[in-house]
């Protein structure tokens, strides 16, 4: 049993569904949702992938930091991470403070064919996205495992998902969804 949770953090690869299920699941628990990379987006007024492109990925490291220990602090939360989020001990340190964390992991297929679309992911525009995909997951499978729970979202819907973390919270959270 997970006690005194006050928010819902999602962690994840990109393209394991974090902000869609994370959507659902905060309206349907009446929890405010938060993307940290909209934050972030919304307070520098540029796209990720112009920070990244500007500044460099050790700068947006930084400003995610700082984007997230602010929403940590938040309550009654959903609170959906970057994908690399994970790689700072401080992010994941600051948002288990009462928050309950759920990772959500995908086949690379899945996730290939769910960021295909969007341009907006920096590590992911080269040329063989297959192997990037592949390379950043293998660094980072341990750090998506420490979690209080995982879904694998490959063949589910988000609203598929959001249940589940619902269910999830009613059995073992303690919050009534
Ligand atoms: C990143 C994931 C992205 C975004 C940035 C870096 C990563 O977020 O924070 O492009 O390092 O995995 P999503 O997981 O929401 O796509």
């Amino acid at each position: 049993m997970v006690s005194a949770v006050k928010n819902i953090v999602l962690i994840g690869f990109m393209g394991t569904g974090k902000t869609s299920a994370g959507k659902i699941l905060a309206s349907r628990i009446g929890f405010s949702f938060i993307d940290t990379d909209v934050k972030i987006e919304s307070e520098r007024q540029m796209m990720i992938r112009e920070i990244f492109a500007k500044y460099g990925e050790a700068y947006f490291r930084r400003v995610e930091t700082e984007a997230i220990k602010r929403v940590a602090r938040a309550r009654r939360a959903v609170i959906s991470t970057g994908g690399g989020a994970v790689l700072n001990p401080e992010n994941m340190e600051a948002l288990a403070r009462g928050g309950a964390i759920v990772s959500l992991k995908a086949s690379v297929d899945a996730i290939l064919e769910r960021t295909a679309q969007k341009d907006n992911r920096p590590l992911l525009a080269q040329a063989d996205r297959a192997r990037a995909v592949v390379d950043l997951l293998a660094e980072r499978a341990e750090l998506y495992e420490k979690a209080d729970l995982v879904i694998d979202t490959t063949r589910l819907t988000p609203m598929q998902v959001a249940d589940e973390i619902a269910r999830w919270m009613r059995r073992d959270v303690g919050l009534h969804a």
